[in-house]
């Protein structure tokens, strides 16, 4: 884990790296993890501010706040001080004077958090489709058409495009262990569906996440976290990109004939980055340099209208801006 302070201590931005977070129960909340001790603090910090916001303000299941992109993920959380009473004043009971005042320090408190998701990723979510812990609930869309959905990136497939450790048929009824929801499924490397700014095959990194407790919106918190995780990106290009030779292709879980595999090029990322925004934070991302992406359309996640949004960064150190 890194820290980066601004000048004055205060607010603090606190960054973790792609982590294995073994141990985490999603089913629990952050406080009442039973390995609270040995779990990073930044995430620990990053999941009180996502419960705060997606579970308790948003209705979002606990269960499906965390996800398997999470252990891969560079996660940030700022920090504001704030004065805290840690030992109420004390009076006394027959006069009612003050005969010990009241004890307080500062103690930094997590108010806002984002996550940067590296490559592979599932397929674009379909236009109209709804999607409750990653997994299509209704596609607003006749089933033949979504089993058979990207004819120009690579023909027919399923709706899951995830590299799937699914039960063996041939095991007794008592041995088979139910499949893992999707968002606890690896991605592999396919080919996904052509939109207005992804061609379905440049590998793109995903910020999401993005939260910010209610005392403290308003301020520009998400926009600050917005920029440092893309100033983050812009300056470590290769962070992500994964080595055949170190790895081999089939750890890479990429797939036999896909176009991304094409004469062995290993994914590069060359500077796009993706959100799957809320249509009510479509502003805040605006702000921060992102387009629509009319191409994806529409859908619903975990009951919130969400679309697709891109921003490409220039990975030439010479260039400030960013454009799409
Ligand atoms: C969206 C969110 C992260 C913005 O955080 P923030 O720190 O207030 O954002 P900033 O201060 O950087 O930007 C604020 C701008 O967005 C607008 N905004 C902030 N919160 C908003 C909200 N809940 N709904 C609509 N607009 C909002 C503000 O009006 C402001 O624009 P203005 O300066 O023209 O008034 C925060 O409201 C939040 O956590 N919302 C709930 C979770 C969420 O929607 N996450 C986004 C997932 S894509």
């Amino acid at each position: 884990m890194r820290r980066s302070s601004s000048s004055g201590g205060t607010p603090f931005i606190s960054l973790l790296e792609p982590h294995p977070l073994t141990g985490w129960d999603r089913t629990l909340p952050a406080d009442e993890q039973p390995d609270l001790d040995s779990l990073p603090r930044t995430f620990v910090d990053a999941m009180r501010v996502r419960q705060e916001v997606f579970v308790q303000e948003q209705n979002v299941p606990l269960a499906n706040e965390f996800d398997a992109d999470d252990p891969r993920s560079c996660h940030w959380v700022i920090y504001a001080s704030v004065n805290k009473t840690v030992e109420p004043a004390r009076t006394d009971p027959v006069t009612g004077k003050i005969i010990q005042p009241r004890r307080s320090e500062t103690q930094s408190v997590p108010i806002g958090t984002i996550r940067l998701v590296p490559f592979p990723h599932p397929p674009h979510p379909l236009d109209g489709g709804v999607y409750v812990d990653g997994e299509l609930v209704n596609s607003g869309e006749p089933v033949a058409r979504v089993h058979s959905i990207h004819p120009a990136a690579g023909g027919e497939r399923t709706t899951s495009q995830y590299s799937s450790n699914s039960t063996s048929p041939t095991l007794p009824n008592s041995q088979i262990v139910p499949p893992a929801p999707p968002s606890l499924i690896k991605p592999a490397f396919t080919p996904d569906r052509p939109t207005t700014y992804h061609d379905g095959v440049e590998p793109y990194l995903k910020l999401g996440r993005l939260a910010v407790i209610p005392a403290f919106r308003g301020r520009g918190i998400a926009q600050q976290l917005i920029k440092t995780a893309v100033a983050w990106a812009r300056s470590h290009p290769e962070y992500f990109n994964p080595s055949a030779t170190e790895q081999g292709f089939e750890q890479l879980g990429m797939e036999e004939g896909s176009r991304m595999r094409g004469g062995g090029v290993v994914p590069r990322w060359q500077g796009l980055i993706c959100v799957h925004a809320q249509v009510e934070a479509i502003k805040v991302w605006e702000r921060c340099g992102f387009v629509l992406d009319e191409g994806m359309g529409k859908w619903m996640e975990e009951g919130i209208p969400h679309v697709g949004m891109f921003l490409r960064v220039s990975l030439d150190k010479r260039e400030d801006e960013f454009t799409i």
